[in-house]
C-alpha cells in the first residue's frame, strides 16, 4: 500500500517555460537514465506534447512530472481524440507516497474536460488499472506494441465504441519500437 500519511503537500500544475530542466532532472532521477528525458525534449521540439503537468511541493520543489503526446488513429476510430501517456516521473524520495496517482487523476481530469477520447499507456501492469486503464480495451487499439503493459483507457462513449483503430505515435517514439 502507498504510505499515504506521509504524503507530501503538492500541487499540480502546467509546465511553464523556465521548468524545463528542473522537469528534466526529475525524469532522469525516477528513471536512472537520460532516454525517457531526451523523449520528452524531442516531443516537445517536435509539437507533439498535447498536455504536461508537474507535481511541486509547498517549498517549490518539482519533484512529478507526466506527459501525453498526440496520437493519430486510423480505421474505425479515426476521429477519436487519442493521446498517450509516457512518461511518468516521481523522483525516487517520493515515490510510493501518492504524488503519481495525484499527478495522474488531475491530468486526466483536465484531458477529460478538453474532449480527449482515448488515453493509451504503456506500462507496470500493478499501476495503471487502479486509474481505469484496461490492456483489454488495448487489444482493439492496433500499435507497435501489445501485450498486458499496453493499456487504455476510454474518457468518452466514442473512445469506447468507434473501435478497433490503428494506432501511430510521435516520431520520437520509434527509437521504442
Ligand atoms: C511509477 C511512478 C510514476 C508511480 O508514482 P508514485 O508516486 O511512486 O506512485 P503512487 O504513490 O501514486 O502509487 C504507489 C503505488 O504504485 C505502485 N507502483 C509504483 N511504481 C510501480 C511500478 N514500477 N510497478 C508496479 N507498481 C508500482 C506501488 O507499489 C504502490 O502500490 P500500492 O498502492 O498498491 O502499494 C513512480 O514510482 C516512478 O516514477 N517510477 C519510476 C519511473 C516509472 O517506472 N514510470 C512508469 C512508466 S512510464
Amino acid at each position: 500500500m502507498s504510505d499515504l500519511s506521509n504524503t507530501p503537500t503538492v500541487s499540480i500544475r502546467p509546465v511553464v517555460a523556465g521548468d524545463e530542466p528542473a522537469v528534466a532532472a526529475v525524469i532522469r532521477a525516477a528513471f536512472g537514465q537520460d532516454t525517457e528525458a531526451r523523449l520528452v525534449h524531442n516531443l516537445r521540439h517536435c509539437g507533439a506534447l498535447e498536455l504536461e503537468r508537474l507535481a511541486e511541493t509547498a517549498d517549490g520543489r518539482i519533484v512529478g512530472h507526466v506527459a501525453f503526446s498526440r496520437v493519430t488513429g486510423a480505421g474505425a476510430g479515426h476521429r477519436l481524440q487519442i493521446v498517450c501517456m509516457a512518461p511518468v516521473s516521481v523522483v525516487p524520495d517520493l515515490q510510493r507516497m501518492g504524488v503519481g496517482s495525484a499527478l495522474i487523476t488531475a491530468a486526466l481530469a483536465d484531458l477529460r474536460a478538453r474532449g480527449e477520447d482515448l488515453v493509451l499507456v504503456l506500462g507496470p501492469p500493478a499501476y495503471f488499472p487502479r486509474f481505469g486503464f484496461d490492456a483489454g480495451l488495448a487489444r482493439q487499439v492496433q500499435a507497435p506494441y501489445a501485450g498486458a503493459a499496453f493499456m487504455a483507457l476510454a474518457l468518452t462513449e466514442a473512445g469506447r465504441r468507434d473501435l478497433p483503430v490503428e494506432v501511430s505515435f510521435a516520431t520520437p517514439f520509434e527509437e521504442f519500437e
